[in-house]
């Protein structure tokens, strides 16, 4: 059986109160979070990242935790910027690369190689977005996110078929070990994706909110 992740991306969503309820329904569920076949990871927001370890910890959860960004600088003077060395004691992932940044914010292919560096000089695992095959991957990435932006929160998924052949794709032309497929992935479509071979997991958005659909997610998959 091939190990599959099943990323929960939180957005700018979520309040504490919230996070709670989805710690607490995911420990009152019955899934089956074993790290060497189906590894979860959710991604909240930076100001939750600290409840999000302690939840984790305490409700003895099986679940990775990771940062929606990742600093391009070293810890210092950089006003606004999350310390690379206090971001890696509660996530051991971070996606970098996400088209939302890339087209709100301006991030070019050299500011998020400078953030896969950084991200990798702390030991956390970068899960970086591509578009498509043309978006350049930097040295060091073992884990992609194929993510086209006509997927992305329009309930409007690729089709498993093109996603397998993108995923295909970038995996011949490059040394990355796991490609993800991400965009309007509900538990309804997630096994779609998960049972093609090049396929090895999901990155979900809008329906990881909602702990009970990410669950559910998670059970399909
Ligand atoms: P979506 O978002 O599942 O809401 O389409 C996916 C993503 O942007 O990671």
């Amino acid at each position: 059986m091939k190990k599959l992740f099943i990323v929960a991306n939180w957005k700018s969503n979520e309040t504490e109160v919230q996070a709670e309820e989805w710690f607490r329904a995911l420990k009152n569920s019955q899934i089956t979070t074993n790290k060497e076949e189906r590894e979860v990871i959710v991604c909240p927001p930076f100001i939750l990242l600290s409840q999000a370890k302690e939840l984790v910890t305490t409700s003895h959860l099986s679940i990775g935790i990771g940062a929606q960004d990742f600093s391009p600088f070293d810890s210092g003077a950089h006003t606004g910027e999350e310390p690379p060395a206090l971001v890696k004691e509660y996530a051991q992932y971070a996606i970098i690369g996400h088209s939302e940044r890339r087209n709100e914010l301006g991030e070019t292919d050299e500011l998020l190689a400078n953030k896969v560096a950084h991200a990798l000089q702390q030991g956390v695992t970068p899960i970086f977005c591509v578009q498509g095959i043309e978006t350049p991957i930097p040295e060091g990435v073992s884990l992609v996110a194929y993510e086209p932006i006509f997927a992305i929160g329009t309930g409007h998924p690729d089709t498993p078929e093109n996603a397998e052949s993108v995923i295909k794709a970038i995996k011949a032309k490059t040394h990355v070990q796991y490609v993800l497929y991400g965009g309007s992935v509900t538990a309804d479509n997630v096994q779609t994706f998960t049972t093609m071979p090049a396929i090895d997991g999901v990155l979900v958005g809008g329906a990881s909110l909602d702990p009970e659909k990410f669950m559910k997610i998670v059970e399909n998959a």
